[in-house]
């Protein structure tokens, strides 16, 4: 897709939104691979169509005392046009967004530096609002937290004041809850965005506005007509210059204890009683401690991980985890893993969730697949040719879209069966996709939580993966699959007592 396609498909779905009171935007980790990648696209693309507010400011906190303001607009100059040229081209465009660029060195230890975003951020005329987010590394959140609130920058009473933290929220269930109460030491709850990039993303919002806007499926979505839900996402990528993080993390922490649940916990809650914050919240904390409590000593029984030895994955040649650099020779991280939930209330009883994630795969793809029950009674023989259950498909990326797998008469004069798909791409129906952070963004601005996770939501998260991540560090070895497949061994177990198996994850060879 060109870049002028993709400008023009934004502006589609951007027109018509609200516009955000101006603020100050501070970013910790400023020079760091988030912010050239995701943040610094995103507000250049929300100035662009005038989303910031007229005065707001992107203000870098940067730790190098020899950056000068200069240094950072001419580094956020070259970034753009790498990631977003489009922001640029224009001349007086950039003029723009160079004009609402500002800079504060020094170390994030340093009380000085926090005085000197307070003297910054008073510079602002009319309201002082600002938004502090975490680009930077877990271990230095409480200390940016705390300077925050001893200079009195979280103190809301001359505008808003909201602190974005990234993930990994926590590496287990005890350091969540740790780090909860230390960010609320120093802000409330509701001053505190806990960034779930997937809530983020386009199709994973709509899954709402298909379940709650549409009553054709309600009647279907429950334990008597739905055999398993498959939630997948898969990667193609190896682990590149990620070891650090990746070496204490793995696809269990990295993915499915925050993403893979979260959508989990969409697909899964009841409608709530509002689209407010609270009230999402709430049901898809529902969904969660209805989750089945995994029983420590059947690990093997639900869970599968493996790590990739070499091997080619969609044409790029990678080497095995173990020998990709900062990996230790011996690692047992796993850059896979799939999981079978159930969850225990009156609508799911028994249906399996079947959550799977990995690195180095075949494709990049993700998708919901909610696989129905057969017809009760086999009229036609089902097996034949290429038909299954019906499917009702959410593909997340990277062709967002729904699909629904039906059967059908094969045209002739026998009763030869098909399968038929009827297939809504987002693109084709010109909706165009912000990124997710620019909707994050936006929302943050907006003071709307709702996409955001709540401090109970990721602590309910991390003990439900807990029993699997105790199972596994006990354990000396993990199986390998070679890179570019999914030749995982025991995956195909979990899909014991699911009918039809595991969906081909393929944007070129769609399953029917
Ligand atoms: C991040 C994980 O949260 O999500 C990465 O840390 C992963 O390991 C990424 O690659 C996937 O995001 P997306 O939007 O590319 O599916």
């Amino acid at each position: 897709m060109s870049e002028k396609k993709t400008y023009e498909g934004k502006f589609a779905s951007i027109i018509g939104s609200e516009q955000a009171e101006p603020a100050n935007i501070v970013i910790f980790g400023a020079t760091g691979d988030l912010t050239k990648r995701k943040l610094l696209p995103a507000l250049a693309h929300m100035h662009r169509w005038n989303l910031l507010g007229p005065h707001s400011r992107i203000i870098a906190a940067v730790r190098d005392k020899k950056w000068t303001k200069s240094k950072w607009v001419s580094y956020v100059h070259d970034q753009l046009l790498h990631y977003f040229p489009d922001a640029i081209l224009n001349p007086r465009s950039w003029q723009r967004i160079a004009a609402k660029l500002e800079l504060v060195t020094g170390d994030l230890t340093d009380p000085d530096m926090y005085k000197q975003l307070a003297a910054t951020l008073r510079e602002m005329d009319g309201k002082k609002n600002a938004l502090f987010y975490l680009a930077i590394p877990p271990e230095w959140y409480e200390c940016v937290a705390k300077n925050l609130k001893q200079a009195g920058l979280a103190d809301e009473s001359e505008g808003f004041r909201r602190i974005v933290v990234e993930k990994p929220f926590g590496m287990d269930l005890t350091s969540a809850q740790e780090l909860n109460q230390t960010l609320q030491c120093y802000f409330n709850e509701s001053q505190i965005y806990r960034i779930d990039h997937y809530l983020g993303k386009e199709s994973v919002q709509n899954l709402m506005v298909f379940r709650f806007a549409n009553s054709v499926l309600e009647p279907l979505w429950n334990r008597n007509y739905i055999d398993h839900v498959q939630i997948s996402v898969s990667e193609s990528l190896g682990i590149g210059y990620r070891a650090g993080y990746y070496e204490t993390s793995g696809a269990l922490k990295d993915m499915i204890q925050s993403h893979l649940l979260q959508v989990m916990a969409l697909v899964a809650m009841e409608a709530p009683l509002s689209l407010g914050a609270n009230d999402v919240r709430d049901e898809k904390l529902k969904v969660l401690r209805a989750v089945r409590r995994i029983d420590a000593d059947k690990v093997d029984d639900i869970a599968v991980r493996a790590q990739y030895s070499e091997g080619k994955a969609d044409g790029v040649d990678l080497p095995a985890y173990r020998d990709e650099e900062g990996v230790a020779f011996d690692s047992t991280t796993e850059t896979f893993a799939a999981v079978k939930f159930y969850i225990d209330n009156w609508r799911w009883q028994d249906v399996p969730f079947l959550l799977r994630t990995g690195k180095a795969l075949p494709e990049r793809v993700s998708e919901i697949c909610i696989r129905f029950k057969a017809p009760p009674q086999t009229l036609f023989d089902l097996n034949e040719g290429n038909v299954r259950n019906n499917e009702l498909i959410f593909r997340l990326q990277p062709d967002e879209g729904m699909l629904l797998s039906m059967t059908a008469k094969q045209p002739g004069l026998s009763t030869d069966l098909r399968g038929v798909n009827l297939d809504a791409n987002y693109g084709m129906v010109g909706s165009g996709m912000p990124d997710a952070y620019e909707t994050l963004f936006h929302d943050v601005l907006l003071g709307e939580a709702g996409l955001f996770s709540r401090a109970d939501e990721v602590e309910e998260s991390w003990q439900i993966v807990a029993p699997i991540m105790t199972a596994w560090s006990k354990k000396e070895d993990i199986s390998t699959y070679p890179a570019g497949s999914f030749d995982v061994p025991g995956m195909d177990d979990l899909m014991s007592d699911c009918e039809g198996g595991w969906r081909t994850l393929s944007t070129k060879e769609r399953d029917v």
